[in-house]
């Protein structure tokens, strides 16, 4: 299969892909990375290994549609079968997320449905939480709110930081997205009306627990 990589930022998740794909572990091929910011040190980490790369520049446009309709003509020659929104910033228009139902994952770095949004660690920092951690999920209209697939929970105490948890966060991510691109890749992930199903079976409100697997 081949997976379109949307991209803001460092693309350390985009990195997971890559390896999964380069060691076997995901079956599938990046086919293209696309960045909304022409710095995205993640540009770099698929120029070198050959993916193709584009930037669609978000200030370049007049408003979200335009933007949104760039990025698909730029994903539609590469004829994705999976797109991977990994630390991309831009709020996608229902227009986007049609087109790509059911094909469309994203990573929120909380447990959700806590903590939809930004300042993710801070807030169940703030709030007292036991634990932290970072979902996989579909992404529907609803900002952040698409059904979850899998989690990684992260535990939180006394000592704990923002910064810290936000470390330990993303190397769980790194662990998670490959795994639910492959469910995906083998057929057993799919995107239905009442929520997200492996294997046929409705997943759980909060995704499946990794550490549970
Ligand atoms: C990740 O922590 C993800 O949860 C959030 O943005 C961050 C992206 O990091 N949505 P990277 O660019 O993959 O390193």
């Amino acid at each position: 299969m081949k997976l379109a990589v949307l991209i803001s930022g460092s693309g350390s998740n985009l990195q997971a892909f890559i390896d999964a794909c380069d060691e076997g572990r995901l079956a599938a091929e990046v086919a293209v990375v696309i960045s909304n910011r022409p710095q995205a040190a993640g540009l770099h980490r698929a120029a070198d290994v050959g993916i193709p790369c584009r930037v669609i520049d978000h200030t370049l446009y007049p408003d979200r549609a335009a933007f949104d309709q760039a990025l698909l003509d730029a994903m539609a020659p590469f004829q994705p079968d999976l797109v991977i929104l990994a630390g991309f910033m831009r709020i996608l228009t229902p227009s986007f997320i049609g087109s790509y139902r059911g094909k469309l994952l994203n990573i929120h770095p909380s447990l959700l449905p806590k903590y939809p949004g930004l300042n993710t660690h801070q807030r169940a920092l703030d709030a007292g939480d036991s634990h932290g951690g970072a979902t996989v999920h579909f992404v529907t209209e609803e900002l952040d709110g698409g059904p979850p697939v899998l989690f990684a929970a992260v535990p939180i105490d006394a000592q704990t930081s923002v910064a810290g948890l936000a470390q330990e966060v993303q190397q769980r991510e790194h662990q998670i997205y490959p795994q639910v691109a492959q469910w995906f890749v083998e057929r057993r992930l799919a995107l239905t009306p009442s929520g997200a199903t492996l294997d046929g079976d409705l997943l759980p409100r909060c995704g499946l627990d990794v550490d549970t697997l």
